[in-house]
C-alpha cells in the first residue's frame, strides 16, 4: 500500500505532501508517514525548513473518526508524539493550509511554528459535536496562540472561523493566493530570510481569559449532561492558562480517554456518519445527472411556504410565491419581512441583505408565474382534493422537466403524482416547522418518481442547510407515522391518570428537547385533531373510539393550543402550566371508553410507553422498506423532533437497550392493557433480530 504521506525537496527547502482522499483524515499510516517524512527531514543536513501541504479539496480535516471505533483502542498518543517532534524541530516547519482545517487538521498545524493560509480556508476544533474534545493538544495550543477566551468559545462550540478571524486573533501568520505547495513554498523563503527563530506555540503564554468568562462556560456546560464533553473542555482550557504545558497536555489525556468510549459520543458520531448515509440512495448512481434548479415556485405563503421560500432567497435562487388573495400573499410576504429583519437585528443580516433576499421573492396571484420555474413546491392546506386540483393544473402549466414537489405532512403523494400526469417529475419535499430554520427535510421518494429528480432534490436540500432523509410514501411517512404512535400513548397515559406534565417530564429529562404535550400545544392542537379526523374518516386509523379521543375533545372545545392560550396545558404568554380542566376531560373521556384509571402513573412507564411503540413503529417502517436504514430514522428524530442526539436517535437508543428487552416489554403492555387492537404487536422485524442482534449491522 502507498504511503499517504511523501517527502521531497525544493532546493533547501523539504517538502511533505499528505494525499489522503478525500478529505487527508489522519489514520495509523498517515502517522507512520509522518514520522517517516520527519525522519528524512532530520537526516537531511542541506534543508533549511520544510513545509507541510496538502493534495486534494482540504489541509487535513481531522482524525479519521471511523478510527475511534477500532475494537483494538484508539489512542492519540502516536499522534501526539509525532506533533512533539514537529514541534521540536530547530529548523522551521510550515504548515500551508487550505479548505477546512479541522479537529486534528489544525492541531497538527498548531504544532508547526508558522501558518500561511489561503484564503477560502475554514478553521475549527470541532471535536465537542462527536462528544469529545480536540485530544492531540488542540486544547492547550489553540489557548497559547489566540488566547485562553476565543480559545473557549472555539473548544466549546465546535465552529468554524474563516481566515480574517484567524488572521487577526494569530491563529495564522499569513496569507496567500495560490496552490497549497507554492504559497508554502514562498513562506518558508520569506520566513528564512528573516532569520527569526522559530515560534513555538507550547513555548507561549497563554492570555488568560476573564474570571466571569470562565465561570460562565461552566455554568452553562453544567446545564447540558448530555454533554459532558463541554464541561471537559472548560476544564481543558482553564488548565492551559493556569498550568504549565504538560501538566494542561495531561488534563486533556485525561479528559479526551474518559469521553472517546463514552455513550454519548458513540451515538454523535454515529450521527455523523448516518448524516453522510443518508444522502447515498441505493440504486442511484452518485454521479446522476441533475436538473438545473435556477428559479423555484412556491403555492401558499402560509405558515410553511413563508419559510419554504425563504431558503432559497437565502441561496440566491429567485422564487415566486402565489396566493389566492392579495391579502394572504402580502401577509405571507410581510412575515418573512419580519424573520429577516430580526435576523438583521440580532447581527447575523445586513440591512443590504436583507434588501437582496427580499427582491428575490416575487409575489403572484396567477398560476403563469410558475411557468418557466424548474421546481414547484405546493404547500397549500392538507386537503387531498385541493392539492389534486393543485397538481393537476401543475402537471399543464408548468414546463417540461420542471420538478413538481408537495409539502404535504401525511397525504398520499403517488395519489397527487397521478394527479399531475407526470409522476416521474413529482417527489415530496416535507419541510418541518419552521421552515427556514429546522434543518430536517423528509424527501418523498413516490412509486414512480424518476432518479434523476430525486437526486437533484437531495442535493438541492443540502445547498439550503436541510439534512434530507428519503421515506417511501406511508402515511405520515417516517416521522409523523411514529409520532402517532408516540402521540397515542402519551395521550392513552393521560386518560390513565398520567398528569400531562408528568408524560412531558418523563422524555425531557431524558433530554428531550419538548415532551409530546407541549410540542403539540406548539404545533397546534388542530393541526393534530385534523389530521386524526380525517385519516380516521378515510379508513387508516384504528377503529377505537378512544383512539385519540383526548386530542380530537380538546379541539372540540376550542383548546388549540398555545396560540388559543390552551390546549393540554394552560398559558400565560408562552409558559405552560398544568390545567385541572385537562384533568377533568381525562376523567370523562376514560369513563366514556372503560379505560381504568389510576393514581399516579411512573416515570419508566411513561418513558417504556412512548418510547417502545415508536422504536417498534420504526422496526415496521424498516421492514416495509419506507426507510432504507436505521440511520435514517434516527436523523429524522434528531433533526425534526428533539430527540437528544447524545442519545443517537430513537433506533440507536434500542440497540443500546437491546431488542430484547423492547420485545419483552411490548409483551408486558399488551398482557397489561389488552390488544385488541394491535397497539404492540412486535414487528416482524423485532423477532428476526430478538437475541443478541443489533440493529446496527442490519442491512436491510
Ligand atoms: N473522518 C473520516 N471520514 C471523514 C472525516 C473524518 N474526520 N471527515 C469527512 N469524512 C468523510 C465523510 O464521511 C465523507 O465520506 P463519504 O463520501 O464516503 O460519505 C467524505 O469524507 C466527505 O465528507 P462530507 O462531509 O460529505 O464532505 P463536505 O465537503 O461536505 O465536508 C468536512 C467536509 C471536512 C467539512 C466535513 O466532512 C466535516 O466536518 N468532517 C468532520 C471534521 C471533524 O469533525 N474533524 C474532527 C475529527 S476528531
Ligand atoms: P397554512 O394554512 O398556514 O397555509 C396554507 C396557505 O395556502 C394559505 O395561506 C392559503 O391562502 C394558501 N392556499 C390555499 N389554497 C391555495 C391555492 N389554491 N393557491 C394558492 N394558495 C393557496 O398551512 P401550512 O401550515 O403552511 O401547511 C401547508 C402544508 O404544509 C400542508 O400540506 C401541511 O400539512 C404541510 N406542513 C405543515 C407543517 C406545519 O407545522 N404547519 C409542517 C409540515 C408540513
Amino acid at each position: 500500500m502507498t504511503s499517504p504521506i511523501t517527502f521531497t525537496q525544493e532546493g533547501r527547502i523539504g517538502l511533505i505532501l499528505i494525499d489522503n482522499p478525500p478529505v487527508n483524515a489522519i489514520s495509523g499510516p498517515f502517522i507512520t508517514g509522518l514520522a517517516k517524512a520527519l525522519d528524512r527531514f532530520e537526516a537531511a543536513d542541506d534543508l533549511d525548513a520544510v513545509v507541510l501541504y496538502c493534495a486534494g479539496r482540504t489541509f487535513v480535516a481531522g482524525a479519521d473518526i471511523a478510527s475511534f471505533e477500532d475494537p483494538s483502542g484508539f489512542s492519540a498518543k502516536p499522534f501526539n508524539t509525532v506533533l512533539a517532534r514537529l514541534e521540536a524541530q530547530s529548523r522551521p516547519v510550515i504548515a500551508a493550509l487550505h479548505g477546512t482545517v479541522l479537529g486534528g487538521g489544525l492541531e497538527l498545524a498548531m504544532a508547526c511554528h508558522h501558518r500561511v493560509a489561503r484564503p477560502d480556508t475554514r478553521l475549527g476544533l470541532p471535536e465537542v459535536k462527536l462528544g469529545i474534545i480536540p485530544g492531540s493538544l488542540g486544547t492547550q495550543r489553540l489557548p497559547r496562540l489566540v488566547g485562553a477566551e476565543l480559545a473557549l468559545d472555539l473548544v466549546t462550540t465546535g465552529r468554524k472561523i474563516g481566515l480574517q478571524q484567524a488572521l487577526q486573533a494569530g491563529l495564522v501568520d499569513k496569507v496567500a493566493e495560490g496552490e497549497p505547495r507554492d504559497i508554502g513554498l514562498a513562506a518558508a523563503e520569506a520566513l528564512l530570510a528573516t532569520d527569526a527563530p522559530v515560534r513555538r506555540a507550547s513555548e507561549l503564554d497563554v492570555s488568560p481569559a476573564p474570571a466571569d468568562v470562565l465561570a460562565k462556560a461552566e455554568a452553562e456546560a453544567a446545564k447540558k449532561p448530555g454533554w459532558p464533553q463541554l464541561a471537559a473542555a472548560v476544564r481543558c482550557v482553564r488548565a492551559a492558562q493556569e498550568l504549565p504545558f504538560a501538566e494542561g497536555e495531561a488534563v486533556e489525556a485525561t479528559e479526551f480517554a474518559r469521553l472517546l468510549p463514552s455513550p454519548s459520543s458513540k451515538a454523535l458520531r454515529h450521527l455523523f456518519f448516518a448524516e453522510r448515509e443518508a444522502a447515498k440512495i441505493p440504486g442511484l448512481p452518485r454521479d446522476t445527472k441533475l436538473r438545473p434548479i435556477r428559479k423555484v415556485g412556491i403555492i401558499g405563503a402560509g405558515t410553511m411556504g413563508g419559510g419554504i421560500a425563504m431558503n432559497f432567497a437565502n441561496i440566491g435562487i429567485p422564487t415566486v410565491i402565489v396566493e389566492v388573495s392579495d391579502a394572504a400573499l402580502q401577509c405571507g410576504l410581510g412575515l418573512v419581512r419580519k424573520n429577516y429583519e430580526a435576523s438583521a437585528a440580532k447581527g447575523r443580516l445586513t440591512a443590504q441583505q436583507v434588501g437582496a433576499r427580499m427582491n428575490l421573492l416575487q409575489g403572484a396571484l396567477d398560476y403563469g408565474a410558475l411557468a418557466d420555474c424548474d421546481l414547484v413546491i405546493e404547500a397549500v392546506f392538507e386537503n387531498l382534493a385541493l392539492k389534486q386540483e393543485i397538481c393537476a393544473k401543475l402537471g399543464a402549466i408548468t414546463k417540461p422537466g420542471a420538478i413538481i414537489a408537495t409539502n404535504t405532512s401525511t397525504l398520499d403523494v403517488d395519489a397527487l403524482a397521478q394527479a399531475t400526469g407526470r409522476p416521474a417529475d413529482v417527489v415530496g419535499m416535507h419541510f418541518f416547522s419552521p421552515a427556514n430554520v429546522m434543518r430536517l427535510l423528509e424527501v418523498v421518494r413516490g412509486t414512480a418518481t424518476a432518479p434523476d429528480v430525486l437526486a437533484t432534490v437531495m442535493k438541492l436540500a443540502t445547498a439550503i442547510g436541510k439534512v434530507p432523509v428519503v421515506s417511501g410514501v406511508c402515511y405520515g411517512f417516517i416521522g409523523n407515522r411514529m409520532a402517532e404512535v408516540y402521540m397515542r400513548e402519551a395521550e392513552f397515559l393521560i386518560m390513565e391518570g398520567a398528569e400531562p406534565t408528568d408524560v412531558d417530564a418523563a422524555v425531557e429529562s431524558l433530554g428531550f428537547a419538548m415532551g409530546p404535550c407541549r410540542m403539540l400545544d406548539m404545533a397546534g392542537v388542530d393541526v393534530g385533531a385534523k389530521t386524526v379526523i380525517e385519516h380516521g374518516r378515510a379508513g387508516g386509523l384504528p377503529d377505537d373510539p378512544s383512539y385519540r379521543a383526548l386530542v380530537q375533545k380538546l379541539f372540540a372545545m376550542g383548546r388549540h393550543g398555545q396560540k388559543t392560550g390552551a390546549g393540554y396545558y394552560r398559558y400565560e404568554g408562552r409558559a405552560p402550566s398544568s390545567d385541572p380542566q385537562v384533568k377533568a376531560i381525562a376523567e370523562q373521556l376514560a369513563d366514556r371508553h372503560g379505560i381504568v384509571r389510576r393514581q399516579s402513573i411512573g416515570r419508566e412507564e411513561i418513558t417504556e410507553r412512548l418510547l417502545y411503540p415508536l422504536i417498534n413503529e420504526g422496526l415496521k417502517i424498516l421492514e416495509e422498506g419506507i426507510a432504507y436504514r436505521p440511520g435514517d430514522i434516527d436523523l429524522i428524530w434528531v433533526a425534526g423532533y428533539g430527540f437528544p442526539d447524545f442519545l443517537g436517535g430513537p433506533m440507536w437508543m434500542a440497540d443500546n437497550i437491546g431488542l430484547d428487552v423492547i420485545a419483552q416489554r411490548l409483551a408486558h403492555y399488551a398482557g397489561q392493557r389488552g390488544d385488541a387492537y394491535g397497539y404492540w404487536r412486535p414487528a416482524a422485524l423485532l423477532g428476526q433480530l430478538c437475541g443478541g442482534m443489533r440493529l446496527a449491522h442490519w442491512k436491510g
